[in-house]
């Protein structure tokens, strides 16, 4: 919207910054600034317009603007030009990443820079690197707890080595991911540190409370995050005879974001981690960063309303650098994040669908796909520009949490259903294959997440322990299922490092005080590069997980139709064994993806396929290569066997299936008898 106003006044202050000439350079910066300065200051004010100061700080926010411009290098200043006009960068079929601990996968940062071609190896391009910047030894909940914003932590490197790795990936065409803690400070920050030395500027940045009583109206509204090893949500500081939020663990602190110098400080990191060649953002526990006393303190409108300033303000200064939200919530919630009302799609690009990781983890559990069907029918449709992140596994335990009319309409109990999948999964079930474990069990609620990793959870790690070969080939089949389905689904798929070679558990967190009240730490493994190595043992479980897991990626990255543009629609296979969905493209590919989440053989009609507008006898499946073959109409998929259904070739085509057939030479794909 025009302002001459506040353009005359934009122009002033840019002129008279130090440092912009040549004006020329700054002038795709000021376009940019002139379409977003008066939504800019409706959003601030949103937040802010009741403060005095509120007139100032916007200027010194847009102050702030201009010098992250200036620090933003050449070729990021051009990328941001290039990604503007392909917008689809971050939803394209050729995406594909992988999220890993640095130290646990590799070592330091510049060990990292030699694992890359790991990495590639597999089809990975984009990575996120888990928490790296400086955070206290001991206790800092896997990076998650930063005392400095601006210096990576000494067990990683330094700062030039996560510059370089930047770097390195950008010159092979690879994106980077990397977190951006917004919530809270560590305790050991030096804001945290003034604070606690008793200066009333930095006791702003937090929420302090003299007396109990004071945030007795807060904590009745609020969750615990982890009821086990951080009850309540607030931890008392001595030195001050002050109450402290601290929503995660004590030693986390909240930032105050009502007032507007923090976010101004938090706004500079974010764009100062955009300036060192940072293409997505994970904006870390999104739901929590506006308290309002007496509701649980997550998900408020104000919590929104920073996302879409700081997106307003990124689209200034770095155009390129999407944001993905952290926000673990029920699934109406979720698509909020992508933002709504007048700031449709203008809020996170990108945000995790963990309501469909869970309900993923539901259907194997119960070899029934009717919940999953329902669930994702729940979810609200998404903005055009918008996408999520699907993933099996993460670093984070699996929350349980389905929609109890669902459950109910299924003739299920919430609670009892919650509880038969944490038994399943901790292998306390007569027949379960897992070997996982209840995470933050909540005595007052009955309410527990699971932990544990894919292998651990699929049976793998069992069928290893006991030399079970049957149980082994079903959980490759289910860990390659799995992942065909997360690299088909509409969105980004995201796999976990470790799982790539069938990973179980590392238990040695338990001998570690910092760790051993976690159980989150069983699946944040220390990467065993002797097992890596078996990927090139021909028939071992590596190499068939690895190149299985390859081999989807080549698919996925070779079919147009994957990329996301809402282009999904899931059909009913009239079997709940039998997980369907469609995926097109205006050019008219599309893909049939058919999954069977049962340990025996299913059948479904042709009439699915030709649905899907298919001539079921003129159908190949991509995986194997071939055309099907129906019984009787009837199509059976093997036990945790899955079909990527496409119109047999044409002569084009036809050549693609024999570069295929190349292809299934070097990679045996595993499936059932
Ligand atoms: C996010 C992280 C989680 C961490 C929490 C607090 O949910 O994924 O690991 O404990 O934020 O920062």
């Amino acid at each position: 919207m025009y302002d001459p106003q506040l353009h005359h006044d934009f122009r002033l202050l840019l002129s008279s910054t130090k440092n912009v000439k040549p004006l020329r350079e700054f002038e795709p910066f000021s376009q940019r600034a002139f379409a977003n300065l008066s939504r800019i200051k409706k959003l601030f004010n949103r937040l802010y317009g009741s403060l005095d100061q509120a007139e100032e700080q916007y200027w010194l926010l847009i102050q702030d603007l201009i010098h992250a411009f200036k620090e933003r290098s050449l070729p990021l200043r051009r990328q941001d030009l290039d990604r503007e006009a392909k917008r689809d960068w971050y939803l394209n079929e050729k995406l594909v990443g992988m999220m890993l601990y640095v130290d646990r996968f590799a070592g330091k940062l510049s060990d990292f820079e030699g694992k890359v071609d790991y990495l590639t190896e597999l089809g990975i391009n984009w990575v996120h690197l888990m928490p790296l910047l400086k955070s206290p030894e001991g206790s800092n909940d896997g990076g998650y707890a930063v005392s400095d914003y601006r210096s990576v932590d000494e067990r990683f490197g330094k700062l030039e080595d996560l510059k370089r790795v930047a770097d390195k990936l950008r010159s092979k065409g690879m994106l980077l991911t990397l977190d951006m803690v917004m919530n809270h400070t560590s305790d050991q920050h030096e804001w945290a540190q003034k604070a606690k030395a008793g200066d009333p500027f930095y006791q702003d940045f937090y929420y302090f409370f003299e007396e109990r009583f004071m945030l007795d109206e807060y904590e009745a509204g609020m969750p615990e995050v982890f009821p086990h090893s951080a009850p309540g949500n607030f931890t008392y500081v001595e030195e001050l005879k002050k109450w402290v939020m601290t929503v995660f663990h004590k030693y986390q602190w909240d930032l105050n974001y009502r007032n507007p110098i923090v976010f101004r400080e938090m706004l500079k990191v974010l764009l100062f981690l955009a300036n060192l060649g940072v293409d997505i953002i994970r904006l870390d526990a999104v739901a929590f960063t506006w308290k309002i006393p007496g509701s649980t303190s997550q998900n408020t409108e104000e919590a929104h309303v920073i996302l879409q300033l700081m997106k307003a303000c990124a689209e200034v200064v770095a155009p390129g650098f999407a944001f993905i939200a952290e926000a673990i919530v029920a699934p109406q919630e979720v698509v909020r994040y992508f933002g709504e009302g007048e700031n449709y799609g203008r809020e996170c690009e990108i945000a995790y669908n963990a309501t469909f990781m869970a309900l993923l983890w539901d259907a194997v559990a119960s070899s029934d796909t009717t919940l999953l069907k329902m669930g994702i029918e729940g979810i609200p449709p998404k903005p055009k520009g918008t996408t999520w992140i699907n993933y099996l596994r993460c670093h984070d335990d699996i929350g349980l949490g389905f929609e109890e009319s669902h459950l109910y309409s299924l003739g299920k109990t919430p609670f009892l259903h919650k509880k038969y999948l944490v038994d399943y999964y901790s292998g306390n079930f007569e027949g379960s294959p897992a070997l996982g474990a209840p995470f933050a069990f909540n005595p007052k609620t009955g309410d527990a997440r699971i932990s544990g990793s894919l292998a651990a959870l699929a049976g793998l790690e069992k069928a290893v322990a006991e030399q079970d070969q049957d149980l082994l080939d079903q959980s490759i089949r289910k860990i390659l299922m799995l992942h065909g389905i997360i690299l088909s689904y509409g969105g980004l798929p995201l796999i976990y490092y470790g799982d790539e070679i069938g990973t179980g558990n590392d238990h040695s967190y338990l001998d570690q005080p910092d760790k051993s009240y976690d159980n989150r730490w069983m699946h944040r493994p220390i990467m065993d590069w002797e097992k890596a190595d078996k990927i090139e043992v021909e028939g071992s479980t590596e190499a068939r997980i690895f190149n299985g897991l390859k081999k989807l990626i080549l698919l996925r990255k070779s079919s147009p139709e994957m990329a996301d543009h809402n282009s999904i629609s899931i059909e009913d296979s009239e079997n709940p064994a039998v997980f369907a969905f469609l995926r097109w493209n205006m050019e008219g590919a599309k893909t049939l993806v058919i999954s069977n989440f049962s340990d025996s053989p299913q059948y479904i009609s042709s009439a699915l396929i030709s649905r899907c507008g298919f001539t079921p006898y003129a159908t190949m499946d991509k995986l194997e290569g071939e055309a099907i073959r129906m019984y009787h109409d009837l199509l059976e998929v093997p036990a945790f066997g899955q079909y990527w259904l496409t119109d047999l070739p044409t002569f084009e085509a036809f050549q693609a299936a024999k570069e295929m057939d190349k292809l299934k030479q070097e990679f045996e794909w595993p499936r059932g008898n």
